[in-house]
């Protein structure tokens, strides 16, 4: 389920705008993640990009008029039956416009007609033609065929004008259309996730944490929320911008997250915390910065609470999943967190091999189950291990 494009075959419309270029690196990323990429360009859309360029990325040729050379003018419509998502990107008023009327009037508009797979409608232009009633009117109308439209984003745009309507980036796009071909398996489902480290002020400009990326409870939530999660996602502080469709809470310390934690979890069904809470903290924060007029500089530390363990304590119905990070005895120090946290299922690391732990792109787990199990897993990206664990986790679900 990690990879929804493996073996697809994806039709890009590509039309008259100057965010034309930025479509190229759509093909890029549709076709690094294993799609077949065809690529159908409006008369206006070769003016800013040629079709060269589309072809030598996708590595097929491009459809940029009706009438084709050799005479084998419905090449549009037999890609039509072959598509299994079409995208729009970007997608001029004009076309929106064509497209909500039943206008078919060039290779785009046409194919658009005949094509039955979902589809996904990426606007781009100046931000008062956006917000003009008929281009409003117009992607009600295609939202009503129950196309997806993924909204441009405010800024500064190339016409001068600062407001919405510049192309989404590509990586949005590429989440919307990885939605699309994704079976929803934790429909109706709500997962509550903890991710990162948490902050432990000393003074106001020194803290005690931990190097916890949040890269693996990020990669859970995208892939909760691309199954068709309600996902909530509680994170200490990391570089990580907000997950697609993921309701992101951001927290500092121990406290804070376990206070956040607590108030939403009444509305969870599975809860998995990823985070690297910090389990001590300063007794005292000083008001002022501490200077250092002494040798020797000491601090006390008292225990935070132990936030998966007082969820433990609350479990009634939900599913719950713990890290353990450790750096020795891992499979007895994870099964005893299991037993005394009350988990249904702890995933263990072990901190310091290559590959495997905080800041790496990749991570290697034991899965330990609460009915005795254990499964080594393979070393893999975290964006697959999210799919592994949450695949575990649905298969254990009680059906509504
Ligand atoms: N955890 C938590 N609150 C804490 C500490 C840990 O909710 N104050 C959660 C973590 O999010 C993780 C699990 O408990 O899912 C295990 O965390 P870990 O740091 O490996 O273990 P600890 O219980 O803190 O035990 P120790 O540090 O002694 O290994």
């Amino acid at each position: 389920m990690h990879a929804p494009f493996e073996d697809k075959t994806i039709a890009l419309g590509v039309t008259g705008g100057i965010a034309a270029y930025k479509s190229v690196e759509l093909l890029r990323l549709l076709t690094k993640a294993g799609a077949r990429v065809r690529v159908i360009m409006t008369a206006n859309a070769t003016w800013f990009v040629g079709p060269g360029t589309f072809q030598a990325l996708s590595g097929l040729p491009v459809c940029t008029s009706v009438f084709e050379e050799g005479g084998a003018s419905i090449r549009h419509i037999d890609w039509a039956g072959e598509t299994d998502l079409a995208v729009i990107a970007p997608a001029t008023a004009n076309t929106i416009g064509k497209l909500a009327n039943g206008i078919a009037d060039d290779a785009l508009s046409t194919f658009m007609l005949a094509v039955t797979a979902p589809v996904v409608i990426c606007p781009a232009m100046n931000t008062h033609m956006y917000e003009h009633p008929a281009v409003q009117r117009n992607l009600d109308i295609l939202q009503g065929f129950g196309h997806h439209i993924v909204e441009p984003d405010a800024g500064s745009l190339a016409c001068g004008t600062v407001g919405p309507g510049r192309l989404a980036t590509p990586d949005t796009i590429w989440e919307a259309m990885a939605a699309l071909l994704t079976p929803k398996d934790f429909k109706g489902r709500t997962l509550l996730l903890t991710a990162g480290p948490t902050r432990e002020a000393i003074d106001p400009v020194r803290f005690v944490s931990n190097p916890s990326s949040g890269k693996m409870g990020f990669a859970l939530a995208k892939a909760a929320a691309r199954r068709g999660a309600r996902v909530i996602l509680v994170a200490g502080p990391v570089s990580l911008a907000d997950p697609l469709n993921v309701e992101v809470h951001r927290v500092e310390s121990a406290a804070e997250m376990a206070d956040r934690v607590q108030a939403l979890l009444p509305e969870a069904d599975v809860v998995i915390k990823t985070a690297a809470v910090a389990d001590y903290r300063p007794v005292h924060t000083a008001d002022h910065k501490i200077k250092k007029t002494e040798d020797h500089l000491a601090v006390t530390f008292e225990r935070t609470i132990d936030i998966l363990h007082s969820i433990g304590r609350q479990k009634a119905h939900r599913f719950l999943v713990g890290f353990a990070a450790e750096t020795r005895d891992l499979r007895e120090n994870a099964r005893q967190k299991l037993e005394a946290k009350n988990l249904d299922m702890i995933v263990a690391n072990r901190i310091g091999e290559a590959g495997s732990g905080f800041e790496a792109d990749t991570n290697k787990v034991t899965l330990l189950h609460r009915d005795g199990r254990e499964e080594g897993l393979p070393v893999m990206s975290k964006e697959a291990l999210a799919h592994e664990l949450l695949s575990r986790i649905t298969e254990r679900l009680p059906s509504d």
